[in-house]
């Protein structure tokens, strides 16, 4: 089979993690990256031996980047020409443009969080709706809270759907900024989001609507993960346990459930030192973390927190929807399988 040749507009925070999660995959390789201008970022994709392509098709800022060094390939008409699809990681909000772009170059797309599920009509999470997504031309990777959301979300689902479903409401404790994102805050403050439900919950609808869900969401001065506070009911004859359940996101991927007492990772702090002990690149969490003495079933209600490494838990999701749109893995288990055990390669798993 073909090697699948997929571009990355928009090298940034979510773009450079795809761009590597992708070239350590068999059935697809980076044929060309993204810069709007010369910065310190394209040095990133020199030393990877991604071709480097400017954001626009205008010469003079083409030529901006020989001016500072740089190798550039061409506009990105050029880069839609060498390519079988497009991750579309730009900054939320600029995606419609890009999309007339990508569509009159024929070139499959798949967009990220920041964009609304209006933009696509057809949004993505592996272990909800990859069948959906089966050949379409365009998709949207849900943003983070949501990837993280349909993970725990998606066993309980599936196992009370034909009894009646589960009602879900959440609290989103969202970190202010990115760490390498000076430009946002609050840095002593805790913001809540005056629009009621929040819109992280509903989301979680584009991918699976039989869920019912609201969110309610504040934003704290740190920089380093999501937590999410969730409370769920289960319905009538669901015949689960406290056990039963952590058994059911044991054995779901990209879902880590640690004893807090025990190991003595009670913060997003200790998470993420972890990721970084267990020679994690960037210190990236693609998992949803669990604390298992978090998690309480008191008759038909479930309780439980769970930590969501922003930057990280998307990016397989994006290898895995590449899958979905060129058709080539129809079971998401199977792409995900394939998509953790290349991506463990470069992470020293
Ligand atoms: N960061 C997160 O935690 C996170 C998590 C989940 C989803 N997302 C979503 O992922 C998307 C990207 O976010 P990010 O955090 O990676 O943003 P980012 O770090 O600001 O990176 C955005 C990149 O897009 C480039 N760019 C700017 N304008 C562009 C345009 N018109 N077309 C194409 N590329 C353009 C920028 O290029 P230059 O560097 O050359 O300026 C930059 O490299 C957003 O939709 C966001 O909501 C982000």
């Amino acid at each position: 089979m073909a090697v699948i040749r997929v571009a990355i507009n928009g090298y940034g925070t979510i773009g450079k993690r795809v761009a590597d999660a992708v070239a350590a995959q068999d059935d697809m390789e980076i044929v060309g990256v993204t810069k709007t201008s010369p910065s310190f970022g394209c040095d990133l994709a020199v030393r990877k031996g991604y071709p480097l392509y400017c954001t626009f098709d205008d010469s003079a800022k083409i030529s901006a980047f020989a001016a500072e060094g740089y190798s550039c390939t061409g506009g990105l008409s050029d880069l839609l020409s060498a390519c079988d699809i497009i991750i579309d990681c730009s900054p939320g909000k600029v995606g419609a443009d890009n999309l007339a772009k990508y569509e009159a170059a024929g070139v499959k797309s798949i967009f990220q969080g920041g964009e609304k599920h209006s933009l696509t009509g057809l949004s993505y999470t592996s272990s909800a709706n990859h069948q959906q997504n089966l050949g379409a031309d365009c998709t949207r990777v849900v943003s983070c809270n949501t990837t993280g959301l349909s993970r725990t979300l998606m066993p309980l689902h599936n196992h009370c759907s034909e009894i009646g479903g589960i009602s879900v409401n959440c609290v989103m404790i969202r970190r202010a900024a990115d760490p390498g994102d000076s430009s946002k805050g609050p840095i002593n403050a805790i913001k809540p989001v005056l629009k009621v439900p929040s819109h992280h919950g509903p989301d979680v609808m584009t991918v699976q609507p039989d869920i019912r869900i609201n969110s309610l969401a504040v934003a704290v001065p740190t920089t380093i993960m999501h937590v999410h506070a969730m409370t769920v009911e289960l319905p009538e004859g669901h015949g689960l346990t406290q056990d039963s359940i952590l058994q059911m996101w044991h054995d779901s991927p990209r879902i880590i459930i640690m004893n807090g007492a025990k190991t003595r990772i009670t913060t997003t702090a200790e998470v993420m030192e972890l990721a970084r002990d267990i020679g994690r690149t960037w210190g990236d969490l693609h998992e949803i973390f669990v604390w298992e003495d978090g998690v309480s079933l008191n008759e038909n209600t479930l309780y439980y927190f769970q930590a969501i490494h922003q930057e990280s838990d998307v990016i397989p999701e994006n290898v895995d929807a590449i899958r979905a749109l060129m058709n080539t893995e129809v079971e998401w288990e199977i792409s995900v399988a394939k998509t953790d055990a290349a991506i463990a390669k470069f992470n020293n798993i």
